[in-house]
């Protein structure tokens, strides 16, 4: 079980000119065990706070805690450990997946990061990891570009979860996906964060998509965060102006019931 809080956040990119703050001076907090959807236009700062709370871009002012314990200031077996209890997928699958290697090799690599495996260990954690992102085993064998945009993605999310992470960011994971695939994979998003008692900042676009994931629901505008509040709320009595062109904005999303196997 993991925590995130987050106080006080400034990320600035460098660049030629002096721009504003990509996140300007964000407050929030994911209690272990929940997921908090973080929804905003193109450009409002979401990835950038993503990637300071990975450690991928510098953090000029406020507190990033995992777990009660500041992310900077860690020891190198700190933020190795952190390394493993955080984790980030992208949009882009392909950016994590090694186009030479199967299925197999790239779960099997990713869970003996952290741990030693025995031969058949290996194999059932990498079974186990495919059921678990509603995988067919049968794909093992695969290489990423014999695989479909939204089992590549899955592939992805089992990495992740290869290496035993609290907290999972995921982020746009379904925005490159077909509307039927994002459905099924906001499904398997949800059903994971239950059976394994995930930690999930989960982050996109489409808030009646992001709604479906989340307990709580977080409004990102210009560097800030416009409201935060229970999913429920923000679906019934959404406070923020802007967060009502949200929700009217975007065709609602028929989300299907969780299946078996999955695309
Ligand atoms: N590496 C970078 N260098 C310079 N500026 C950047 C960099 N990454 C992001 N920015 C700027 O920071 C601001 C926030 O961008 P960010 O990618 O965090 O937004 P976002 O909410 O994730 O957008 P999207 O929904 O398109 O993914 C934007 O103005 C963007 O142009
Ligand atoms: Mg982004």
């Amino acid at each position: 079980m993991t925590s995130l809080q987050v106080t006080d956040l400034t990320v600035r990119h460098p660049g030629p000119r002096v721009s504003p703050a990509a996140v300007d001076g964000v407050s929030l907090e994911i209690p272990s065990g929940t997921t908090l959807g973080l929804v905003g236009e193109s450009g409002s700062g979401k990835s950038s706070l993503a990637r300071a709370v990975v450690g991928l871009v510098p953090v000029h002012g406020g507190r990033i805690l995992v777990d009660g314990r500041e992310v900077r200031t860690r020891t190198v077996r700190d933020r190795r450990r952190l390394g493993r209890l955080v984790q980030i997928v992208l949009q882009d699958p392909d950016t994590a997946l090694d186009p030479r290697m199967t299925v197999r090799q790239a779960l099997a690599e990713a869970a003996t990061v952290f741990r030693r495996l025995d031969r058949a260990t290996r194999a059932e954690r990498v079974t186990e990891l495919l059921g678990l992102v509603g995988l067919d085993p049968g794909l093992a064998g695969r290489l990423p570009r014999q695989l479909s945009g939204g089992q590549r993605q899955r592939v992805a999310l089992a990495r992740a979860l290869a290496v035993e992470p609290g907290l999972l960011i995921a982020d746009e994971i379904t925005s490159a996906l077909d509307v039927s695939v994002q459905a099924s994979v906001l499904n398997t998003i949800r059903e994971l964060q239950r059976r394994l008692g995930l930690t999930v900042l989960f982050i996109g676009h489409n808030l009646p998509a992001v709604c479906h994931v989340s307990d709580a629901v977080a409004v990102m505008r210009h560097g800030r965060i416009v409201e935060t509040a229970p999913t429920d709320t923000v679906l019934r009595a959404p406070e923020h102006p802007y967060t009502r062109t949200l929700l009217t904005c975007v065709p609602s999303l028929r989300v299907p019931p969780p299946r078996r196997s999955s695309p």
